[in-house]
């Protein structure tokens, strides 16, 4: 039978109609016990499960095709349609009340909207909302996701992604959360735990080190289990333990020759042993490679079809090879994360996204978020009453800021016909309108950057001149090289030749190196921004909002000081299905990012935690609490206006650890009016101040002396104490 007959004929089997696969039927929760919500989860799906026969069962472990796939059976088609259409489709269990479950990518919003007319906001790019180092920034940030999600139709997200950043060429950087586990680990768990509070199952992924793209099917990940444990999966477990999400979602690449969606050491021994997640694993699209061995190993759910979790799955039940146990288990998993995330008691309702608020809410975490690097003799802000003209440059700056692409991409309204693959979209927030808007009676000119000497005729005619550069990232590619593209660093240069008072706002998903530096006065960078990225830089541009983002990964000076000069590529013939090749994340190790250029002495372009703010702040009294699980600072705002810090807290571990650079424990985004101090104390887990032993199989403090150090910014921590383990 093909899967298309295959499935068709599960339908019929299965006596599924579209009304039915919401979960709405008739019969009430007395003859439902598993609707007793004062059971556990766990409680109710084990009810559920022992209804359930084996073609239920399996059919709740694969997906259904994603959406718009012609050759869907057209009631399957009309399943779907009940969302917008998303990248997962399962089917639920009509007549025990188990709903479908609904699945979209919703990186930094919820994908695929336009074809109804229902737009959902895009929020800034994940690596600028880690850049406001700010939870309930993070929280608002999943709640506006989960909420939009349900509007939309959908019951489960395909958000959260924690992957470090080893390499910032990496395609998808704008997708995760910088380069530092315990910034990574605590952002993401407040992200997923705010939109799983949106009654969504929520996620967390690409589990894990799928960290390029370039043949992200067939690279084999090289790590050292300590080395893994302190980078990586540092970030996910404290992702997993802080954020709680329903749903894994395993990545497409090998880790140490077995790839990562049948790798039991990820699987079954960390994930699900080690951490105890009482949820499902979901494979990344089409990176499911078998059935019996990933099974095993641990994979719950096979998307978007049913190559190895259909039929062959239930042949390996029939035959014993997969035990009832462990499909049980299986579906188990799936059925809690559904109990627990609520999707069972609080049944989509679709409505209409509130775009106003989602406005609000973007705006807002791009003001947090947005990072400013220099400012020499205080350019910014810019006096809105006293400047006379201004000169905006850069590409489509006229109309509208640039999005992170691929699955993550959020429809831009006025886009037609489905999301695009590796196209650009330009978000229609102008920043040249936001600037007429703020400075009315400036004389404000326009060049698009394309012809030069237009743009420094503009640039030289104006009291200042503002550039917006931009660099495009989507997953399906890494960047070559660090470098703007198009041009625009001599663009850059050119115009900073001509006015002094020349402005660069970067939107981009990732560092980038910048030649021009020295020639500038004044450099933001603004991530991708999000629906109303101009009005969030313009309003920090005049001054509105004080700048208050921090940087979550070193800006290096060239690609030449990464730990690999160039990424490495898969040896064609691609091969589907094979690992064809290695790249060595041993070489550093654990030792990601800021702990890499320390460890080497390498000088950076920014350092990581690096952000300047338009009035100054003051620390002191750094006090270490009983056995290093609480550190206590003083903030002191010392300037003229009010301002948010982000006090950051560094360890260096006692010299057995063998690790000779500093790791971040602690942070906190405080608020200061001027002359205003505030002492903030910050919990730390001892794990962020421990190695992993691998012998022992846990985390451990080394004994010896530690010394902490606090400040503003991985490379400035006036501040030291100590504390001993023994
Ligand atoms: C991506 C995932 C995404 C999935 C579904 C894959 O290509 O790696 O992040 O969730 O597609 O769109």
């Amino acid at each position: 039978m093909t899967n298309i007959a295959h499935r068709a004929a599960m339908l019929g089997l299965l006596g599924l109609t579209a009304l039915a696969v919401s979960g709405q039927t008739k019969s009430g929760a007395k003859d439902r016990p598993w609707m007793d919500t004062t059971l556990s989860p766990e409680r109710r799906a084990e009810l559920v499960v022992e209804q359930m026969t084996l073609d239920e069962k399996i059919a709740m472990l694969h997906g259904e095709g994603m959406a718009r796939q012609k050759h869907l059976p057209a009631e399957i088609q009309a399943l779907q349609d009940q969302s917008n259409g998303g990248a997962g489709f399962v089917l639920g269990v009509p007549r025990l009340g188990i709903p479908a479950i609904q699945m979209t990518d919703a990186a930094y919003g919820v994908r695929q909207s336009a074809d109804n007319g229902r737009y959902s906001t895009a929020l800034p790019s994940n690596v600028g909302s880690a850049a406001s180092w700010d939870q309930e920034a993070a929280c608002a940030y999943g709640k506006l996701i989960g909420d939009e999600l349900r509007m939309q139709g959908y019951n489960t997200t395909l958000g959260g992604g924690t992957n470090l950043t080893r390499d910032p060429r990496n395609g998808r950087t704008f997708e995760y959360m910088g380069e530092d586990p315990v910034l990574a680990g605590t952002m993401v768990g407040a992200r997923i735990r705010c939109e799983g509070g949106e009654h969504v199952i929520s996620d967390i992924k690409h589990y894990a080190f799928n960290d390029q793209e370039s043949g992200r099917q067939e690279v084999d990940a090289q790590i050292s289990e300590r080395a893994g444990r302190e980078s990586d999966l540092l970030a996910f477990e404290i992702g997993v333990k802080t954020g709680h999400p329903d749903m894994v979602m395993c990545s497409y690449n090998g880790v140490n020759g077995t790839y990562a969606c049948e790798n039991t050491w990820l699987l079954h021994d960390v994930l699900k042993g080690e951490w105890k997640f009482p949820g499902f694993v979901v494979s990344d699209w089409d990176a499911t490679h078998s059935t019996v061995k990933a099974s095993h190993a641990g994979l719950d759910q096979e998307q978007p079809l049913d190559l190895f979790y259909g039929e062959k799955l239930k042949q390996a039940v029939e035959s014993g090879e997969v035990s009832q146990d462990e499909l049980n288990d299986h579906v188990r998993r799936v059925l809690w994360a559904e109990f627990a995330s609520g999707i069972i008691d609080y049944p989509v309702v679709r409505g209409v996204v509130d775009a106003q608020h989602g406005f609000d809410v973007s705006r807002k975490v791009e003001e947090g978020s947005a990072v400013l690097l220099r400012n020499e003799h205080a350019t910014l802000p810019l006096n809105a009453q006293s400047v006379k003209s201004i000169a905006v440059i850069g590409f489509n700056a006229d109309m509208g800021m640039i999005s992170g692409g691929g699955s993550a991409q959020v429809d831009a309204p006025g886009q037609i016909g489905g999301t695009p693959w590796r196209k650009h979209i330009w978000f229609p927030t102008s920043p040249l309108k936001a600037i007429q808007k703020r400075a009315p009676n400036a004389m404000v000119s326009f060049s698009s950057g394309e012809d030069v000497a237009d743009a420094v005729e503009k640039a030289k005619a104006a009291d200042v001149a503002i550039v917006f550069a931009w660099q495009w990232e989507s997953e399906g590619g890494d960047l070559e090289n660090l470098s703007l593209p198009e041009k625009q660093d001599k663009l850059i240069e050119a115009v900073a030749k001509a006015n002094p008072h020349t402005v660069v706002v970067l939107e981009t998903g990732t560092a980038v190196t910048m030649p021009w530096l020295d020639s500038t006065s004044a450099v933001l960078e603004a991530w991708y921004g999000g629906s109303k990225g101009a009005d969030a830089v313009v309003r920090l541009l005049f001054g509105e909002v004080n700048p208050s983002g921090k940087l979550p990964m070193t800006f290096p000076k060239s690609e030449d000081e990464l730990p690999r000069t160039t990424i490495a590529q898969p040896p064609p013939p691609v091969k589907n299905g094979v690992l064809s090749f290695k790249v060595d994340y041993n070489i550093e190790g654990a030792a990601v990012g800021y702990k890499w250029y320390e460890e080497k002495h390498l000088p950076v372009l920014f350092p990581f935690g690096f952000g300047l703010s338009y009035t100054t702040f003051k620390y002191s009294d750094l006090k270490v609490g009983k056995d290093g699980e609480a550190v206590t600072v003083t903030v002191t705002n010392t300037g003229e206006r009010k301002g948010a810090e982000v006090a950051e807290v560094y360890v260096h571990l006692p010299e057995s650890a063998g690790e000779p650079w500093k790791r971040l424990i602690a942070y906190r985004k405080v608020d200061l009016a001027p002359g205003e101090s505030k002492k903030v104390t910050m919990e730390v887990d001892p794990m962020y101040e421990s190695i992993w032993d691998v012998a022992a199989k846990k985390w451990t403090r080394p004994g010896g002396e530690y010394h902490v150090m606090a400040g503003p910014s991985s490379a400035e921590t006036p501040l030291e104490a100590t504390f001993s383990v023994r």
